[in-house]
């Protein structure tokens, strides 16, 4: 603790990171940013000297500070397992940002980590803390739509997939990195868990990769059946250019909620060229999600300050990154995949 504060340092000071970082420094109530760190100096230094706090360049010299009690874990997806085990055997609280890790057992070792530990561990799945989504759990949960029959939520994003993206077999491709929250919006809303995948990815927009990547896809389309019998359905784009756009539709016996994006409109054309249309998009997922992740970070800190559970655990985390694998099994070899 710092000042009275929970003491909070954010490992990866990146796009992401720097949310999590600002948020803290500024608007969580009972908190307070102690450090960032980042392995790039210049990253690590600009982000203290934003925020008026230490650096560090890498987790092993965070830890050398014991007056930070929680860890916000922001690097790239193959660093969270490292870094979540040795924070935990530190006895350190932390959140790790979405996709949990690589690999089902890697997850495994997360939980049991943190749960022999005795620290909080919540995962980055803030569209559980949006208030539309919100909503739309309390409306399912009241009845109102009947029981649920499906859930098709999409997320289709600007910016064009990083070249470590391109092995899929590596990176879990944009499944993992766009798709894991539709995966767990469609846990959330169904109530239940994904019994099989069929999913087919193509890349029409990244031309540069096809060859030497022939698996990579920017482009994907899945469908689920649920072991309670109900139907999911995602797609996931990536470069799509002309905003972000995150939709869900939760299709029940008695009725239809739509969230996000372009509802109540008439038809809509989008072009990457001029952001046309008669809807004013929304250019990015930190201006979309901007109130979700200040709501998560609150939700964190009061966790741990008041030892109450995380609102979203590390089993949650877990699920999506086996759907995740199982999502780019049946893309490769072109089948239904049970899970
Ligand atoms: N919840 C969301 O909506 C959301 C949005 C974006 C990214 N993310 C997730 O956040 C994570 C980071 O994504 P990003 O877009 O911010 O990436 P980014 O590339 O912008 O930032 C990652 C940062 O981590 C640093 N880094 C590299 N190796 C590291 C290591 N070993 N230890 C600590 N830091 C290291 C990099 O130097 C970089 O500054 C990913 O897991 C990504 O999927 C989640």
């Amino acid at each position: 603790m710092i000042d009275g504060k929970l003491a909070i340092c954010v490992i990866g000071a990146g796009r992401a990171g720097m949310i999590h970082a600002r948020n803290y420094a500024k608007n969580v109530p009972g908190a307070m940013i102690a450090a960032v760190s980042d392995p790039v100096e210049e990253t690590a230094r600009a982000g203290a000297e934003e925020l008026g706090c230490k650096y560090y360049l890498s987790e092993d010299q965070a830890l050398e500070n014991d007056k930070i009690d929680a860890y916000v874990v922001v690097s790239p997806t193959k660093f969270h397992v490292d870094i979540v085990k040795k924070l935990a055997a530190a006895k350190k609280h932390i959140f790790c940002e979405k996709p949990m890790a690589m690999t089902v057992d890697e997850c495994d070792e997360m939980i049991k980590a943190c749960q022999g530990n005795k620290v909080k561990l919540q995962i980055g799945f803030m569209r559980r803390f949006d208030e539309g989504f919100c909503q739309a759990k309390q409306i399912i949960e009241a009845g109102e739509i009947g029981d649920v029959v499906m859930v098709h939520s999409n997320t289709r994003g600007p910016s064009v997939p990083r070249p470590w993206m391109y092995d899929i077999h590596k990176s879990n491709g944009p499944l993992a990195e766009v798709n894991s929250h539709d995966i767990d919006t469609m846990r959330w809303f169904t109530g239940s868990e994904f019994k099989s995948v069929y999913a087919i990815g193509g890349n029409y927009r990244c031309s540069e990769a096809k060859e030497e990547w022939p698996d990579f896809y920017d482009n994907v389309v899945m469908s689920a059946e649920f072991e309670n019998g109900m139907q999911g359905m995602l797609d996931g784009a990536q470069g799509v250019g002309y905003g972000y756009d995150a939709k869900v539709e939760i299709l029940g016996t008695k009725g239809i909620i739509q969230l996000g994006g372009m509802q109540g409109q008439r038809l809509v054309t989008m072009k990457a060229s001029n952001n046309s249309g008669i809807y004013p998009l929304v250019n990015s997922w930190r201006d979309l999600f901007k109130d979700a992740y200040l709501n998560e970070d609150v939700s964190f800190a009061d966790a741990v300050l008041n030892d109450k559970p995380v609102k979203v655990t590390g089993h949650d985390g877990k699920m999506a990154v086996q759907v995740v694998n199982a999502g780019n099994i049946s893309i490769v070899e072109k089948r239904i995949v049970r899970l």
